[in-house]
Parts: C-alpha cells; sequence; structure tokens
C-alpha cells in the first residue's frame, strides 16, 4: 500500500452502535462497568455488534472485535497484520523499546523467528521441565505453608513461574524481584511515566544478561539463543533482544494470573473443588475451564489493518488499530453451553475451544508451560492442604487496576487449613 493510498482513506464510518448512532468502548479503566468485570461489559457490546470503536490508551481510538466468529477469523486473517509499519492512524505513536519480537512480524519473518525458538518450547521439551518445576513447587510451598495463611499470589502463584521461567532463561536470582517490578510496571503502571522508565530498566539489563552470555554462555535458553542457529540463520541481536523480552515476560505475568485464578473459581466452587480431589484426571480440563472463564489475556496484541476490511457493516479503515477479543470469543454461547458458568467437569472438547491463548499463527508459544506450572501447582498444594480455603469474602477479592490486555488478582489471601 502506498502513503497516497493511506492519506486518502476516509474516516471511520461509525454504524455499529444500535440505530446506527457511535458506541465507543473503553478499555482505558475509566469506565466503572468495564472496571467491576469485564464479562457482563463485553457480552453487552456482543448484543450491539461484532465490532465497536474502544478507547485503547491516552484518548487513542482503535477497534475492538467482539463477535467470536468475527475475531476468531480475524486472528487467521493476514489483513491483520501484527506490524506496526501498518498503523497510520496514530502517527505520532513512538517506537517500542523492546526489539523486534515475532509477535510484532508477519510471516516470513514471524516464521522464522517463531521456528528459532519453537523447539524449546515443544511438549516433550516442556514435560523435561516437570521434575524442577515440581522441586521448585515444593520448595515455595515449604516456606509459606507453615505460616498458615499467606497472600498466595505474592507467596507461590507469582514465584513459581517467575522462578521458573528466570531460572530457564539464567536470570540470577538476586536480580529476580527487579525484574518482575519492571516487567509489572510496564504492564500495569503505577504512574503514567513508570512503564517508560521500567522499560528503559528492563531493556539495559536484557542488554547487560545477553552480553554476559554472549562472552560466557551457560546452559540456559538465553545462552542457548546465543549460539542458535538454524541452517546458518541466527537471531541478530535486536532480534535475540526482543526474543528474549517477549519471551521472559510473557511467561510469568500470564502465568501467574491463571494458577492464582484457577485456586480462587475452585475455592469459590466447593463442590467442584471436591470432584477434582477425587479425580485428578479432572485437572487439565479444570485449566482448560479456568483459561476459558477467566483467561489472563482479554485481548490480543494490536493487529493494523493492511487494507480496509469490513465487519458485519463496520468497515475498517486502513491502518487502523484492531484487537481480537479473547474473552469475549470464550464465552461464546454459540460454542459454550451455559458460557457464564464456570464447570470443570464441561467436555474438554468443549472447554479447549477457548481462544484464551490465542489463535493462529501467533497462537501461544508457552502454553505447554504454563499448563505444566498450572497443574503441578493445583494438585501439589491441594494435595498438600485439602482444606485450603479462601481468607477473604469473594465478593472482596482484590482485583488489580485492569489493563488493556490483562486482567489479574491483585492478591489472593488463603488459610492453608481448617480455621481455628
Ligand atoms: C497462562 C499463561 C499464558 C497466557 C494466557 C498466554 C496468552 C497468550 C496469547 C493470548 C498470545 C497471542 C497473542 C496475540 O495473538 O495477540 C500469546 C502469544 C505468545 N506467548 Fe503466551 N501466554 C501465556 C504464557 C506464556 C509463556 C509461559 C510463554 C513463554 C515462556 C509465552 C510466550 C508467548 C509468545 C512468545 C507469544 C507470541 C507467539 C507468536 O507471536 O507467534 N506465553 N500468549
Amino acid at each position: 500500500m502506498t502513503t497516497t493510498e493511506a492519506e486518502a482513506t476516509p474516516e471511520p464510518a461509525l454504524r455499529n452502535g444500535p440505530g446506527g448512532t457511535e458506541f465507543i468502548a473503553d478499555l482505558t479503566g475509566c469506565d466503572p462497568e468495564f472496571t467491576a468485570d469485564p464479562h457482563p461489559y463485553f457480552a453487552k457490546l456482543r448484543a450491539l455488534g461484532p465490532v465497536h470503536r474502544a478507547r485503547v490508551m491516552d484518548g487513542r481510538l482503535g477497534w475492538l472485535i467482539v463477535g467470536p466468529g468475527e475475531a476468531r477469523a480475524a486472528l487467521k486473517d493476514s489483513r491483520f497484520s501484527t506490524d506496526a509499519r501498518y498503523l497510520k492512524a496514530w502517527p505520532d505513536m513512538g517506537r517500542s523499546a523492546i526489539g523486534t519480537t515475532m509477535l510484532q512480524a508477519d510471516p516470513p519473518d514471524h516464521t522464522r523467528l517463531r521456528k528459532l525458538v519453537s523447539k524449546e518450547f515443544t511438549p516433550r521439551r516442556i514435560e523435561a521441565l516437570r521434575s524442577r518445576i515440581q522441586e521448585i513447587t515444593d520448595e515455595l510451598l515449604d516456606a509459606v505453608v507453615p505460616l498458615g495463611s499467606a497472600d498466595l499470589v505474592k507467596s507461590f502463584s507469582l514465584q513459581l513461574p517467575l522462578s521458573v521461567i528466570c531460572e530457564l532463561f539464567g536470570v540470577p536470582e538476586k536480580d529476580r524481584d527487579d525484574f518482575h517490578r519492571w516487567s509489572s510496571e510496564m504492564s500495569a503502571p503505577p504512574t503514567p511515566d513508570a512503564a517508560q522508565a521500567a522499560g528503559e530498566a528492563m531493556a539495559g539489563y536484557l542488554g547487560a544478561l545477553i552480553a554476559s552470555k554472549r562472552a560466557d554462555g551457560g546452559d540456559d535458553l538465553l545462552s542457548d539463543l546465543v549460539r542458535t542457529t538454524d541452517a546458518g540463520d541466527r537471531l541478530s541481536d535486536e532480534e535475540l533482544f526482543g526474543m528474549a523480552f517477549l519471551l521472559l515476560v510473557a511467561g510469568h505475568e500470564t502465568t501467574n494470573n491463571l494458577i492464582a485464578g484457577a485456586f480462587s473459581l475452585l475455592l469459590q466452587h466447593p463442590e467442584q473443588l471436591a470432584a477434582l480431589q477425587a479425580d485428578w484426571s479432572l485437572l487439565d480440563g479444570a485449566i482448560e475451564e479456568t483459561m476459558r472463564y477467566e483467561g489472563p489475556v482479554e485481548v490480543s496484541a494490536f493487529r493494523y489493518t493492511t487494507e480496509p476490511v469490513v465487519i458485519g457493516k463496520t468497515e475498517i479503515p486502513a491502518g487502523e488499530v484492531v484487537m481480537a477479543g479473547l474473552a469475549s470469543a470464550s464465552r461464546d454461547p454459540e460454542r459454550f453451553t451455559e458460557p457464564e458458568r464456570f464447570n470443570i467437569l464441561r467436555d474438554p472438547r468443549e472447554s479447549r475451544g477457548h481462544i484464551g491463548f490465542g489463535h493462529g499463527i501467533h497462537a501461544c508459544i508457552g502454553a505447554p508451560l504454563a499448563k505444566l506450572e498450572a497443574g503441578i501447582a493445583l494438585r501439589t498444594l491441594l494435595e498438600r492442604c485439602p482444606d485450603l480455603a479462601l481468607a477473604v469474602d469473594p465478593a472482596q477479592l482484590p482485583w488489580r487496576p485492569p489493563t488493556l490486555f490483562l486482567r489479574s488478582l491483585e492478591r489472593l489471601p488463603v488459610r492453608f487449613g481448617p480455621a481455628d
């Protein structure tokens, strides 16, 4: 597409609201309805139409696809690129500080970048990590269960994936807290400038870590990536940096939310918890159902229209920011019976139909790792503490202020045994 064509693109036709009026969804955390619970909000949007204008950040407008079929289709449609070169709607948008990642690339670059790491993430390679993940889980629980009660997020659900991914990448233990702080300030900045500052700190840290692996590589994944070649192909410095960044950050906040979310939902559904404790073959189904019902990632990463695309009666012009509603599609009433009900006994073929790990070429490469960690976390703690209970009224569970992409519990107060 030439620049002249892009400049000639007309203003979007906003015909998606009731009676043809404009409806703008607000995903910036300013709409109390969305903040309280995004699911009824998405359901309301679905009833209005499959795609809506959405306020995304700093007053910027993009588009949100909430129609389940339309969201799935968009994630497989090459007219929705993840390459920001197509972005025209936000001309002042700065360039990302995190190098080149596969999530921001189209084929053939995406294919090449993904291939260079996909062999590290096959179910077989991930299964080989089981015993180490079990050890880390046991160590974390040894430290916290004797206390009688704790915040499960801080002491366990966050620490487990953080330790696993940092160990996999050879991030020294002493740096892990800093590392987590930067990554969470980037995804949920406490102040407007915090994201930028955290991104720069993280970039500086990763640059030094990569240099140290280059000088003196070990047997961790980052050292492997430094050395990696595929028929002579290797990662450039910028690609290596982006890859490390993406895998390290994508690999722990999300998994924390899955683990904490699964505990929270099971503890709020005692009959389902009892069924699981009586039959561990239900474990995979419980994890898939948590992903479906309360998946950590609500909307896809930004897509950019490479040409005008019509969805339903709405035309999205070229060069616009579009997100696919993953949480919305995972509650599709045409695909799931009683989609608004958490039910680990659902036929696994049905619950696996969620798109909480994405769909199409960018579907999550780390899904087998996240599911393995969640399975070990759930089974180990529930076997060790069969009377595990929430130490707070479920209505009072503190959710973090929502960010555009992630929904997560701030804390999950639990008791490890029966109340005195
Ligand atoms: C419960 C945990 C996780 C969830 C819910 C999750 C979710 C997602 C989603 C929704 C996408 C697709 C984004 C899009 O298309 O816009 C994605 C992609 C990705 N995820 Fe995950 N993820 C999780 C864990 C992990 C872990 C543990 C890793 C790595 C160690 C990881 C690495 C990646 C990478 C590299 C991509 C980009 C793939 C590509 O562009 O081809 N994720 N993830």
